[in-house]
């Protein structure tokens, strides 16, 4: 059976992979509430989910045989577990138990379930469902945690009263709340049809083989951008200076030290997208020459001869053809009024002010807070986490291309 490769947002085929719990009857009402809303469902199951319900109502539900076993030749002739893999736009864990969890993040390969985790390309979604103790041992928490990192899905656990009489966090979610998610997974995107070129991090300018100039710029807000961006639709290219993050899942990352580096990195891409952010911290000067050997101390004194170093925002704001282009304002006095000359001697659509005088703000920090202006008009985006800030950023940057392809 072919991949669906239609652009009907309901025409998705999704893989529900139901574990060994109590909630596993659930699965059979979350068939209905897929299909109801136009996706195509197979299930594969897992022996111990036989316990709770049974193939054949599945079978009866979703309109397929399930597959349970992964050294069953017939299920295998039929549709092997390499091909479910394939044809999946989304394999959904629901149930997903402790167990199931603990061997999906330890890459096991010797049931059907983890297989099909393993194998497909699909995002992989984990629909927890547990005894709220189990859910809060620290072991199961640091799986989920593990799991996160590696850009799996975990929608829920809810909370509430559990099939064992206990009452606290670790119920499946309801069908039709997994459902709902599942659509709005596949909803066109506010940033879907926009490619993002954006740089993050410092750059590193080399005064000898040992030794450099630098900032304390630690990547996160960039990368929380590239994220976002990529989460919104966008295809997202990440010119990064040297830092220590993962690269988020579907972003395209070119890895730079110097500022002409940067430089060259985004000038060979940026015409293949129509928005830029400039997040890094570019050093302003860079050694008029690199030393080849280490500097020897000679004297209590050193002079080092510094030269000025191209500007890339503005490069990129005045190349044929243009981006949307927007700034950053790293500042630590007379933030806006900085900002605003900046937004117009660089030529920008749009510049994100950023006070950097507190050190709970902004450089190295988890948290940042932004004034993003452009030719008329602005808004203050309060001090929260960078993810979230990244969102909100890229929801106002959205707005103004919007506005400014209608030529308002
Ligand atoms: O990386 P984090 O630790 O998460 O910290 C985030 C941040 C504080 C670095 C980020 O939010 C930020 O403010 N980035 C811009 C820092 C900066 O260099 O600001 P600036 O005011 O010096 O530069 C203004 C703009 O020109 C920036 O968009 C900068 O990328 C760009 N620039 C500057 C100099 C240069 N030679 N080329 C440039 O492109």
């Amino acid at each position: 059976m072919s991949k669906n490769t239609s652009n009907n947002q309901t025409s998705k085929n999704i893989l529900l992979a139901i574990g060994g719990g109590i909630a596993a009857y659930k699965s059979a009402d979350l068939i209905r509430r897929l299909k109801e809303r136009g996706f195509d469902v197979r299930v594969v199951m897992s022996q111990s989910a036989k316990e709770f319900i049974t193939p054949l109502t599945l079978q009866a539900l979703s309109g397929y045989p399930v597959a349970s076993d992964l050294l069953d030749t017939a299920a295998e002739a039929a549709m092997g577990h390499i091909e479910l893999a394939k044809w999946a736009d989304l394999v959904v864990v629901a149930p997903a138990t402790a167990n199931l969890i603990a061997r999906i993040n330890a890459g096991m390969a010797d049931e059907l379930i983890t297989t099909t985790c393993l194998a497909t390309e699909a995002p992989v979604v984990i629909c927890p469902a547990m005894n709220r103790q189990m859910y809060r041992s620290q072991v199961t928490q640091e799986n989920l945690s593990n799991l996160l990192k590696r850009d799996i899905i975990i929608w829920g656990p809810g909370s509430g009263s559990q099939a064992c009489g206990d009452i606290g966090p670790g119920r499946m979610l309801e069908p039709t709340d997994i459902a709902d998610r599942t659509l709005q997974f596949f909803a066109p995107k506010l940033l879907t049809g926009q490619s993002l070129l954006l740089t993050a991090g410092p750059t590193r300018e080399a005064i000898d083989p040992v030794r450099y100039i630098s900032n304390h710029s630690s990547g996160k807000m960039g990368f929380a951008i590239a994220k976002a961006a990529a989460d919104m639709g966008a295809k997202v290219t990440l010119v990064s200076g040297p830092v220590n993050l993962t690269t988020p899942a579907g972003v395209n990352r070119v890895d730079v030290q110097s500022t002409q580096d940067m430089l060259d990195a985004v000038m060979a891409n940026v015409e293949e997208h129509n928005i830029f952010i400039g997040c890094a911290a570019v050093a302003d000067y860079r050694v008029a020459e690199i030393a080849d050997e280490k500097i020897k101390k000679s004297s209590t004194d050193m002079q080092l001869a510094l030269v000025r170093n191209p500007d890339i925002l503005a490069t990129v704001a005045s190349h044929t053809p243009r981006p949307f282009t927007i700034g950053f304002a790293a500042e630590t006095q007379d933030v806006e009024h900085y900002a605003k000359d900046k937004l117009v001697r660089k030529k920008l659509d749009m510049i994100a002010a950023n006070d950097v005088s507190s050190p709970e703000l902004g450089f190295n920090a988890d948290s940042n807070a932004l004034k993003v202006i452009w030719g008329d008009g602005q808004q203050d985006l309060p001090a929260t986490d960078k993810q979230t800030l990244a969102k909100q950023l890229l929801t106002l940057i959205a707005k103004q291309l919007a506005n400014k392809q209608d030529g308002k």
